[in-house]
């Protein structure tokens, strides 16, 4: 049976003076969970948002939050998204924390933990931890702004740890981020992902609710 398809507007692409109606679109549309992406200036070279506006999205919509911390440090801050009103927090395999410690505490408090990886790092780089995971997250772009062009480049790897994850018989969402559109999305389905971050190719659509449905539907088609 495959997994279940979700599609995940990311609020990055958002009109950043309406956030919550922003938000409230997403929902409408029929968005599986609005994806924010948190960024500390450090691990990537930008600044994003930060806690206030989980906080304020929490408030505009019933759908879940999933959190994305692009932080060198996430120790010092994952409570804080918790509490802000996260669903899933997805930390970097990248950074020097020690990760399983950070991946335990937010399984602890019952929210969803989530690993992601840079379209440098490996596959292999994330087995070691995936007993303490929900997701796993592919970055198919380099991380820090949106808008950037798709890196087919990172398909093999997504196919590599599906093929690890069935093989020990376990079902764990795979995510694939950055220049996911209705072009792109076929060939991460058919390579293993099953949820889709979007954020031009839904927030700049003529009508999102229509494009998420598109995107939906070619995801299944080419589903394994
Ligand atoms: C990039 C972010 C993405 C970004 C994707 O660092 O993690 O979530 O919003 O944007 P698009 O879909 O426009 O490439
Ligand atoms: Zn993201």
């Amino acid at each position: 049976m495959p997994l279940k398809v979700k599609i995940l507007p990311s609020l990055l692409g958002a009109d950043f003076g309406n956030l919550q109606a922003e938000s409230r679109r997403v929902e409408t549309a029929g968005g599986d969970a609005v994806h924010l992406d948190i960024m500390d200036g450090h691990f990537v070279p930008n600044l994003s948002m930060g806690p206030d506006v989980v906080r304020m999205v929490k408030k505009a919509v019933l759908i879940p939050l999933n959190v994305h911390l692009m932080l060198e440090n996430p120790e010092a801050f994952a409570e804080t998204f918790m509490d802000a009103g996260a669903s899933t927090v997805l930390i970097h395999i990248e950074v020097k924390s020690d990760v399983r410690s950070v991946l335990a505490s937010i399984r602890k408090r019952g929210i969803r933990a989530g690993i992601t990886l840079n379209p440098g790092t490996p596959a292999e780089a994330v087995f070691p931890v995936l007993d303490l995971v929900d997701e796993i997250l592919f970055m198919t772009v380099q991380p820090g702004y949106g808008g950037q062009p798709f890196r087919p480049d990172v398909l093999p790897k997504i196919q590599t740890l599906r093929r690890r994850i069935a093989a020990v018989g376990e079902d764990k969402d795979i995510m694939v981020d950055g220049g996911i559109n209705r072009d792109t999305i076929a060939a991460c389905a058919s390579h293993g992902a099953n949820c889709f971050v979007a954020g031009v190719a839904l927030f700049r659509a003529a009508d999102m609710a229509a494009e998420i449905k598109l995107m939906r539907q070619k995801a299944i088609e080419s589903q394994i």
